[in-house]
Parts: structure tokens; C-alpha cells; sequence
């Protein structure tokens, strides 16, 4: 049946507002939240394997890499195995190393960009164990991996992907927390995200009631050149996602830079005249990212800042804010995600594009 838009003016909004039920999707049957277990039936063939594994690989491109880089702390924390985080589209062009006791882990909606296939044979010639992370049942990078999970985040049409990196990013945290689950001293950090994954769809109902407020932002923002968006630590992939989706539906070049990096070189770029977009939350990297606003500021920077909804501190207390529920830092990026895809989609509207198709861009890229 062709999926119609209903009450929305693009699919790229109808997307976005359908995420409080895709991620709980994603979850059904798999998360138990009464008993604090997860359990990935596409896993179980596998698990032990998985589990003896000495490094795992993740390896994506587009929005599906940003997810890889949201999980990689959670799964080096939760797993204790050295973790690297891929782009396909130049894994073969370094020709890097690929050993038959790693684990390999392809993440992509599709599940047939060929930049990620060609990765996926490479690694399965050299013997490691592949695990395909895909939205589409029965796509190439499903039947060619050992094993896998489907995100169930339903079709997604919309070219700038909304619904599938939220659902991606439940996907990989629900990995990462069902292979820890016989580690005894990781019991109460995996009860705390999990009761944050029973939290989250409500979380981002409230998100989408910011959605006047988004677009007045937007329409501030409409007629700048450049935008640069600061975070660190878990929010590092958010802001490189979100980074993504202007650039790719709003066209106005927009620059992603983790904030610890600001004084080596970055720094030179900001002046009064500079939009800047921090990302902000009460984790253990508050007070760096406070200092990264007062980097700012102090050359006449005035960032608009993503906070926590309770947030008073207050340097900011004469700021732009975009004011988001509080979740677990893991998975905080899950909330976080969406503001700045609504900022997005209304800067597209904005500047007159559509954002269902934007200029030079395919859904699926098929060839390398
Ligand atoms: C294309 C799309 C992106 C997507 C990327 C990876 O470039 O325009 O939105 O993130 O491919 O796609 P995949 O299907 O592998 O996740």
C-alpha cells in the first residue's frame, strides 16, 4: 500500500512526529522492563561468539555512522572491549586490519548502500564474525551478515533520515546491554538506561511540543551562511547529526565540532557575527562544555543552547535555549535528536526548499 502523508506537509515532518511510537517498536518483545532483561532473538545464534570477540568494529555511512559514534562510549563501558567506529565509504581505501576473532557491526537502513556491502565482504573474507543492523527485511546487508537485528522503525521515505537513527541508536544501546548482562558490576548502570528506554517515547512527545518555538528559531536562522554546532562527549554525535540534517535539507553550511577541539583551531571561526548552537546537558561533561560557551562568548559568540528543561544556570540565563526533558546520559542523544530535526526540517521550509527531496541526494546509494 503506498504510505501517504496524511495530515503533514512532508514526510520528513510525518517522520519525525512518528518516532514516540517507532522506538517503542523497536523495543517491543525484545526490552523487559519489569525484570530489567533484553533479549535480540536475531542475536541468539551468535551470542557466545559475540561475546568472546576481542574488538568490536562498527562500520557505517550517512546518519547510520552517526549512530555507531552515539554508542560507542555506552559499549565500551558496558562491554570492555576496545570499540572502533568506521566510515565505509573509505574502511577500504586504508585497507584496514580485520582479524576472525572481531566482530563486525553494519549499520544501515537500507541495508543496501554499497559502500557499506563492499566493507561487509571484506570483513567476512577475513573471517570475522558480521552483524547487520538494518531497517529493511530481507535487504542485501541482512541476508549477507551472520547475524543481526531488525530496528523496526517502519518505511521511512523521507531522504534525510529521522525515525531510523533514533531507532538505530535503541537498537545498538539494546546490544550493547544484552551482551553486559552477565557482568554483575554493570547491573545497576544497564537498570538505570533501561528505565530510561521506558521513559524515552513520552520524553519525546514532550520534545515535539517545542515545535513553535523550533521554527521560530528556524526562521531566525534562515538567511545565515553558516552554523556551528558544539558539544562533547555523548552529544558529539549529536551535534554531527544534526549538523547533517541542515546541511542536507536547508543547504546553509552547517559545522559540527566537538568542543574540546574549539581551541585548536576552530576558535578562529567565531565572532558576533557566527551562529553557534551548543548542546548542554547535566552530564559529567558540564562544566567543559561550559567552558566552551564561555570560549564563545568571550569573542561575542551568543550560542543558542540545548539544556536540560530545569537547567537555571546562570551564564546562560540570557540565552536562546531549547529546553529538552532529562534522560540518562547514554541515551540522552535519543532526546536530544529531535529538536534539531524539526530546527531542520523548518529551516528547509524557511528558505523555500522541499525537504522530502533535496538537491544531489539519493535515499539509497547503490553504487561505491
Ligand atoms: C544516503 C542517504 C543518507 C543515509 C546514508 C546511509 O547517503 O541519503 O540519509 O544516512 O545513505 O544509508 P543507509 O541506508 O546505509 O543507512
Amino acid at each position: 500500500a503506498q504510505i501517504q502523508k496524511g495530515a503533514f506537509a512532508h514526510f520528513m515532518q510525518k517522520e519525525i512526529y512518528e518516532q514516540p511510537e517507532s522506538v517503542v517498536n523497536t523495543m517491543r518483545g525484545r526490552v523487559n522492563f519489569d525484570n530489567h532483561s533484553v533479549v535480540l532473538g536475531g542475536l541468539r545464534s551468535q551470542l557466545s561468539n559475540i561475546r568472546r570477540s576481542r574488538r568490536i568494529i562498527f562500520c557505517a555511512c550517512g546518519t547510520s555512522f552517526h549512530s555507531c559514534i552515539a554508542v560507542k562510549g555506552l559499549f565500551a563501558e558496558l562491554t570492555d572491549v576496545p570499540i572502533s567506529v568506521e566510515l565505509a565509504s573509505s574502511f577500504l581505501d586504508e585497507q584496514l586490519p580485520v582479524f576472525r576473532d572481531d566482530v563486525c557491526v553494519f549499520v544501515s537502513q537500507s541495508g543496501e548502500t554499497k559502500d557499506t556491502l563492499l566493507v561487509l565482504q571484506y570483513c567476512k573474507e577475513r573471517g570475522a564474525l558480521c552483524v547487520g543492523v538494518t531497517n529493511t527485511v530481507g535487504s542485501t546487508i541482512s541476508r549477507e551478515t551472520h547475524c543481526g537485528v531488525h530496528i523496526n522503525a517502519g518505511p521511512e521515505i523521507s531522504v534525510a533520515s529521522t525515525k531510523a537513527y533514533t531507532s538505530q541508536f535503541i537498537a545498538l544501546t539494546m546490544i550493547a546491554l544484552q551482551l553486559s548482562d552477565d557482568n554483575l558490576s554493570k547491573m545497576a548502570r544497564r537498570r538505570e538506561i533501561i528505565d530510561g528506554l521506558y521513559r524515552l517515547s513520552g520524553d519525546i512527545r514532550q520534545v515535539l511540543t517545542l515545535e513553535p518555538q523550533l521554527k521560530q528559531i528556524a526562521q531566525d536562522l534562515a538567511s545565515e551562511h553558516h552554523l556551528i554546532l558544539l558539544a562533547r562527549g555523548y552529544q558529539t554525535a549529536t551535534c554531527h547529526e544534526g549538523s547533517l540534517k541542515i546541511k542536507e535539507v536547508s543547504y546553509i553550511h552547517s559545522e559540527s565540532i566537538a568542543a574540546g577541539e574549539l581551541k585548536h583551531g576552530p576558535l578562529a571561526l567565531i565572532d558576533s557575527s557566527m551562529p553557534v548552537l551548543l548542546i548542554m546537558n547535566k552530564d559529567r561533561h558540564y562544566a567543559d562544555t561550559e567552558n566552551a560557551f564561555k570560549q564563545v562568548t568571550a569573542r561575542g559568540g551568543d550560542p543558542i543552547v540545548l539544556c536540560d528543561c530545569d537547567d537555571e544556570t546562570p551564564i546562560f540565563a540570557n540565552s536562546r535555549t531549547i529546553r529538552v526533558p532529562k534522560t540518562v546520559d547514554a541515551i540522552q542523544g535519543i532526546v536530544n535528536i529531535v529538536p534539531l530535526q524539526l530546527l531542520a526540517y523548518h529551516m528547509a521550509v524557511a528558505r523555500g526548499f522541499d525537504p522530502d527531496s533535496p538537491r544531489n541526494l539519493a535515499k539509497s546509494v547503490t553504487t561505491a
